[in-house]
């Protein structure tokens, strides 16, 4: 059981989605677990679970979820960053100010909860920090530069990470999943008005980009498949980098690009999504 090397863990962004998959996947492991949302009232009342309230839009909220998980759980072995959100639209059609917003939160402060949680791991010598980066570190999104921004930043720190901690009982996880059917999609677009046809030129190549977006996540493996994916991974105990998803996208497409030029890997995906 994971229980026996992670008695404790901190998951964000348990209330939907992927968070919620590792949630159920750690619980069922024996692991008590403290999930956040940004509504605690959002998240599943279940024994061996605690709800907490987190906002990645504040460094204070950063602070208090962690201090408090890391206080009651009387030191955290496991620290999952799995909350998230992607915002839609050509770079320059959103004020700057958005960007901005999504850069902060998904990195600035996810890089905040890590330091927080690597300076306790590191004076216990124990523990492992997940970050849930995406396979889109290897594929760019077309009309998703923040994200893949925030998210191809996110690899990066956890690689140096990886070096940092070698020999220290902490061990760092960079989880890059592809496509899983989450309602990840469905806030984007809450969050996205530029969407219309009338709101800028390019606005067909922005909806075919977008329903090629929409129907991979469609037809989608279901978020359990990547809680099994942590599961092997945690239960290897090694840092390391972990492709989850579809034999295409996390095997397959992976290796086919190690052998590709560059230039032939961005006409590829530019054609995929519509934009040449
Ligand atoms: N689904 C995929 O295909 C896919 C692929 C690659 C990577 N990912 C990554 O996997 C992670 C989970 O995504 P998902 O697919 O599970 O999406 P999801 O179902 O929309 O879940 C997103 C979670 O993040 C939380 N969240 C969003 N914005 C937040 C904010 N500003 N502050 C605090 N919490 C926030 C949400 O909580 P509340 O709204 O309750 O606060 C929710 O629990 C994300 O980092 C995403 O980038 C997903």
């Amino acid at each position: 059981m994971l229980a026996d090397r992670y008695p404790t863990a901190l998951v964000t962004g348990a209330s939907t989605g992927l968070g919620r998959a590792f949630v159920d996947m750690l619980l069922n492991e024996g692991v008590r677990v403290w999930g956040t949302g940004r509504d605690p009232a959002r998240l599943p009342a279940r024994a061996g679970f605690t709800p907490v309230a987190l906002d990645l839009d504040a460094d204070s909220s950063v602070e208090a979820a962690f201090q408090l998980a890391e206080g009651a759980a009387g030191g955290l072995d496991l620290v999952v960053n799995s909350a998230g959100y992607g915002l839609y639209g050509p770079f320059t059609a959103r004020d700057f100010a958005d960007w901005r917003r999504q850069l902060e939160a998904m990195f600035v402060r996810t890089l905040q909860l890590s330091h927080l949680a690597l300076r306790s791991m590191g004076a216990r010598r124990r523990g492992a920090l997940v970050n849930i980066s995406s396979l889109a570190v290897e594929f760019p999104l077309p009309f998703m530069s923040g994200y893949n921004a925030a998210k191809a930043g996110l690899s990066a720190f956890s690689e140096s990470l990886m070096v940092e901690v070698a020999g220290t009982g902490v061990i760092v996880i960079d989880f890059r999943p592809g496509d899983y059917r989450t309602g990840f999609n469905q806030t984007m677009q809450a969050t996205s008005d530029t969407l219309s046809p009338s709101a800028f030129p390019s606005a067909p190549r922005v909806q075919h980009a977008w329903a090629r977006l929409e129907s991979n996540l469609q037809s989608a493996p279901p978020p359990a498949r990547a809680a099994g994916d942590l599961r092997r991974a945690l239960r290897r105990g090694r840092s390391g980098t972990v492709r989850s998803g579809s034999f295409f996208q996390a095997r397959l497409a992976p290796w086919l690009t190690r052998l590709a030029p560059a230039w032939l890997h961005r006409a590829v995906t530019a054609r995929y999504f519509g934009s040449s």
